[in-house]
């Protein structure tokens, strides 16, 4: 397969890497914004260069954009006229209208559009699934999420990357959708700006925690902060009348117990030891979703993980903006009535 890659950053050099050594990849072609980085990333695993136009206008048998957020949803809309596949990261775009419009460009055209929410493929996250589907913790009640950085992104990531919501607890949102298979209904958020200034610069925070109510009256936790230098913790805790289960608990958690039958906080796990990123932490996951998406370009698996999933938790990630803006609780309801009103054709998208 000729498949192109458009963004080579942080996310994207290490897509270049899973694509380079994938057995149905014979040709790698790779473009960025910043000519530079393409070709350091292309050099690194013998990839051509091309200019992002020209690569979709080749016709490559799919594309995948690891662009800066504020590009996905141009390129998505580039390749879905190009009917060139496409696998975007997330978010598809940094708010509801350029959302929609790109969804109903995909639809519009008959493309396909996978969207990166890698832990759908991570061992843990689909562990609790099966397990809560098969009744191992009796009534789900209460779930709560952890999403910490060890270290505050670049500065310039923070103005392009839609907010905290938007751009990390999105993965959150999205896993207490796809874990417990219900859909989240009201939110209540707020965040906090302790941190450096190019946060607040750029009307973001640097700490946000919102309360979510799940269909059936489950009710969540979902915390996350950019300065987190125990290391990168990701946990979901899933508790009900009959049992807990827990994902992400396992050596290389940044978690220290100061109880004294663990050593009374005596570093029983050591620094060296704890998830230093998201690269390291879902290397696999990142992996997998890529080989889920080359076997979804041939047709041999259903698509994981559509354009409309994208929708759903970034609708979540507005209702805490405007939650944590205005100081009230919102119901996911009232943004979906605003995201309806963006496009006559927003059924379709929406689903
Ligand atoms: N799934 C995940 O866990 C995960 C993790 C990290 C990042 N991401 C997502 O991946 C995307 C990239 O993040 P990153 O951390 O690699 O950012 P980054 O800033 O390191 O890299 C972004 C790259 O995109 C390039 N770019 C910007 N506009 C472009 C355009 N119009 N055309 C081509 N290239 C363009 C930039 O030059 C840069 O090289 C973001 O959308 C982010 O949300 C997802």
């Amino acid at each position: 397969m000729r498949i192109g890659l458009i963004g080579a950053g942080r996310i994207g050099a290490f897509h270049a890497g899973t694509l380079a050594a994938h057995p149905a990849v014979t040709e790698l072609v790779v473009a960025d914004a910043d000519a530079a980085r393409a070709g350091d990333v292309a050099a690194r695993h013998h990839a051509a260069v091309l200019p992002v136009g020209e690569l979709l206008a080749g016709r490559p048998d799919a594309v995948v954009i690891a662009s800066a957020t504020a590009a996905h949803a141009g390129l998505i809309a580039g390749a879905a006229r190009a009917g060139v596949p496409a696998f975007c990261e997330k978010p598809v775009a940094v708010d509801l209208a350029r959302t929609v419009a790109a969804l109903d460009t995909v639809t519009r055209a008959g493309a396909l559009l996978q969207i990166g929410f890698q832990r759908r493929f991570d061992a843990g996250y689909a562990a609790a699934r099966e397990a809560l589907r098969a009744g191992r913790v009796g009534r789900l009640h209460t779930v709560r999420t952890v999403s910490s950085d060890a270290v505050p992104p670049p500065a310039a990531y923070v103005p392009l990357s839609g907010g905290l919501y938007r751009d990390c607890l999105i993965h959150d949102f999205d896993m207490l959708r796809w874990v417990t298979g219900r859909e989240i209904t009201d939110v209540y958020a707020t965040g906090a700006d302790e941190g450096e200034d190019f946060f607040r610069a750029a009307g973001d925070v640097d700490t946000a925690a919102a309360l979510l109510t799940l269909e059936g009256g489950v009710l969540a936790t979902a915390t996350a902060t950019r300065y987190h230098a125990a290391g990168y913790d990701v946990r979901m805790e899933l508790a009900g009348t009959a049992d807990q289960l827990v994902v992400g608990i396992g050596p290389r958690a940044p978690l220290t117990s100061v109880e004294p039958e663990a050593g009374g906080g005596a570093g029983e796990r050591p620094p060296a030891a704890r998830w230093p990123g998201f690269l390291e932490r879902f290397a696999p996951a990142y992996r997998a979703e890529l080989d889920a998406f080359l076997r979804v370009v041939r047709g041999e698996l259903p698509n994981p993980c559509e354009g409309r999933e994208a929708l759903r938790a970034l609708l979540v990630a507005e209702a805490c903006e405007v939650s944590r803006r205005e100081r009230r609780p919102v119901a996911v309801a009232e943004v979906e009535a605003a995201a309806r009103a963006c496009t006559a054709e927003l059924d379709g998208a929406v689903g």
